[in-house]
């Protein structure tokens, strides 16, 4: 089978030291020398997510640890606020009524994002929210929220907590868990992390934790307090994705060795230049907001966007992501996550110069 380059959002490219890794036989993670792996792994989370408290590590979808974020911190009695600005804030919503929580929603235009002052009217208007429920990069739009302003407006008020999906944005924007003073980060590994699928990632503020104990709806699963218990020992309660491990250790210790922000800026050189070489073949960007690694593409009339993606990925075998129901014709979005270089982006350029002529 021919395999596709992915400069799609989800799924990303995986350095070859790090997909070789996955081939291990696996090892018995309960043992005194896999606390080794274990701690490299739970200090370099910390280090990623800019916090000195615990990140709890998780054998899950993206979706799941939302979940699990959502059910820790909300009871059954519990009233929430989601930001609706694309398929992933909507998805919060979806997990609250799938648990019966009442809640009230922002909802955006696509490529629109919410303001403080936003949030803060719905604070001071509904003082019974709980929990604020925000996606930090809107993956389906590419879409950037300023985070750090809203936790500055969340912290006000003491019966409230500020849970952010920072899914698409760990890394490659920067996520002050601590300093700006986000009380939930939910996050997982196959995007910029850049580790096939299967482990999510949970940060808790003490204020946060203290709605974990209250809450009456956590799932076994997610249940935090287990977490933290199986994190003191460096462990985790259930099995974790174990042939996953080494590769998550080893893109750990590559990022701590570059740095944070040395990486963020060779990501955001990469997404500059691809950004440059789009606009040179006369398309436009669908938001203002776009966040590093994520760029929402226009076509204009007469190219069809649905066609541009499945002639990109038949004839140059180049996968990019399709666009939802009502935007499908106009919008395709590209991501340059995970082992892309400038040579790759050529690659996409040409292609898609190609791909417009003959559609044209
Ligand atoms: C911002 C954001 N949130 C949530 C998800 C859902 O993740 P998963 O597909 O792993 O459940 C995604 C996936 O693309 C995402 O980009």
């Amino acid at each position: 089978m021919q395999r596709n380059l992915l400069m799609i959002l989800g799924v990303v490219e995986i350095e070859e030291d790090v997909r070789a890794l996955g081939a291990y036989p696996l090892e018995y993670n309960r043992t005194p020398d896999y606390k080794t792996i274990l701690g490299n792994i739970f200090k370099g989370l910390q280090y990623i997510h800019r916090t000195s408290r615990p990140v709890f590590l998780v054998s899950s979808s993206g979706t799941g640890v939302m979940e699990g974020a959502l059910t820790n911190v909300l009871n059954s009695k519990s009233k929430a606020l989601y930001v609706n600005g694309g398929v992933f804030g909507k998805r919060w919503g979806e997990i609250l009524a799938q648990h019966h929580i009442e809640s009230y929603e922002i909802h955006l235009e696509y490529g629109e994002t919410v303001s403080p002052i936003q949030i803060e009217e719905m604070l001071i208007k509904y003082p019974e929210i709980e929990a604020v429920f925000l996606t930090h990069n809107e993956t389906s739009t590419g879409t950037l929220t300023d985070i750090k302003s809203i936790a500055e407006v969340v912290k006000k008020y003491p019966n409230t907590v500020l849970v952010v999906d920072c899914i698409s944005s760990i890394l490659v924007e920067p996520v002050e868990t601590d300093e700006w003073g986000i009380d939930v980060v939910v996050s997982s590994g196959n995007k910029a992390i850049a580790i096939p699928p299967g482990v999510g990632f949970l940060t808790f503020s003490e204020k946060a934790m203290k709605k974990v104990k209250n809450s009456d709806i956590r799932l076994y699963n997610y249940d935090a307090l287990e977490y933290l218990k199986e994190w003191e020992r460096i462990s985790t309660p259930y099995t974790p994705p174990i042939s996953l491990l080494k590769q998550l250790e080893l893109r750990l210790k590559k990022v701590q060795e570059e740095g944070l922000e040395n990486l963020r800026k060779r990501y955001a050189a990469n997404t500059a230049y691809l950004r440059d070489g789009v606009k040179k073949l006369g398309l436009t960007f669908f938001t203002p907001h776009m966040a590093n690694c994520v760029t929402g593409v226009v076509t204009p009339d007469g190219i069809n966007a649905e066609e541009v993606v499945r002639i990109m990925r038949t004839k140059h075998h180049i996968e990019l992501a399709p666009s939802w129901p009502g935007l499908k014709e106009h919008l395709f979005r590209v991501g340059n996550f995970g082992n892309i270089n400038k040579t790759d982006i050529d690659l996409f350029l040409n292609a898609l110069e190609q791909t417009m002529e003959e559609i044209k």
